[in-house]
């Protein structure tokens, strides 16, 4: 059976994707660390839209997140013929305070499970000469972030990586989207322990993310930033050169960060 499988399913946008694509009757693989999430979403989702929806339970942070994935597709018969890498989270702060532990973490989630789960699934998809992948970066990913240094630069990682392999993949029949949300509505902000989101005016629903994603997906694209203020903003960040936007961005923040 034909699956798409969703990283960070049990909120936000990996939920959004999940609601959408369902209502396409596409059947599910959900992942993420709360289990009673995902299996209320499977069993909402089984219902209203008679589709196939399986949950994973699991911390992609973990090492190889690909193994157990691999293992719950093979059980039960499944083909990753859809894959959406979502899961991640960010911080903010000067990076010296920070807890490098917490900031290993994110790189591990936001990069290396991200890169293992795509080779993982890849290879399946080259054989069967179909698949789609949307790999959730951000806007963040334009330019670098002082006092969001990490996450910015996971977010580069991601973009970079994507639209490179998006190419390697194109004779194989595979389309591979970097989609780049802007400041969106979700718990991002409260897991990333960030006690206000840095752009507030302008702020994104879920719905509009996954939106331009599926837009993005139809119309055969590689990389598309979502909402008019996050393209402008992602524009001015790729014609401004880096000493400008870093200086800035340090001079807005640095009052709330390093008092
Ligand atoms: N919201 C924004 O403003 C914004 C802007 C640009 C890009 N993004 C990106 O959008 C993606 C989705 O974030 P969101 O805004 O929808 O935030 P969210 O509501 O916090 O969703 C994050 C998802 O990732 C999962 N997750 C977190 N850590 C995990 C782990 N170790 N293992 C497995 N799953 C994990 C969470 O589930 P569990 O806690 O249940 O594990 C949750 O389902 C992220 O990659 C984020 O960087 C967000």
């Amino acid at each position: 059976m034909k699956v798409t499988l969703i990283t960070g399913a049990s909120s936000g946008i990996g939920e959004a994707f999940a609601r959408r694509l369902a209502a396409e009757k596409h059947n599910l693989v959900l992942v993420a660390r709360s289990e009673k999430a995902l299996h209320e979403l499977c069993d909402e989702l089984m219902l209203k839209h008679k589709i196939f929806a399986h949950y994973v339970v699991l911390d992609l942070a973990e090492p190889d997140p690909d193994l157990r994935l691999l293992e719950e597709v093979k059980k039960h018969d499944l083909e990753v013929d859809w894959l959406i890498n979502n899961a991640g989270f960010g911080s903010v702060g000067d990076f010296a305070k920070l807890e490098i532990d917490r900031e290993l973490q994110m790189i591990e989630l936001n990069i290396s499970a991200l890169v293992t789960i795509t080779h993982a699934f890849l290879q399946g998809m080259r054989e069967r000469k179909r698949g789609t992948i949307i790999n959730v970066s951000s806007a963040a990913g334009f330019q670098p972030i002082p006092f969001m240094a990490t996450y910015a630069a996971t977010k580069a990682f991601v973009s970079s990586f994507s639209e490179a392999i998006a190419e390697e993949n194109k004779p194989y029949g595979i389309q591979i989207l970097a989609l780049c949300p802007g400041s969106t509505k979700t718990n991002f902000f409260a897991a990333s322990n960030i006690d206000r989101p840095i752009q507030v005016k302008g702020q994104q629903t879920v719905k509009d993310v996954v939106e331009t994603g599926m837009r993005a997906v139809a119309s055969g694209r590689t990389k598309v930033v979502s909402g008019v203020v996050n393209k402008i903003g992602a524009m001015m960040g790729k014609f401004t050169p880096n000493f400008i936007s870093r200086r800035l961005m340090a001079k807005v923040l640095r009052s709330r960060f390093q008092k």
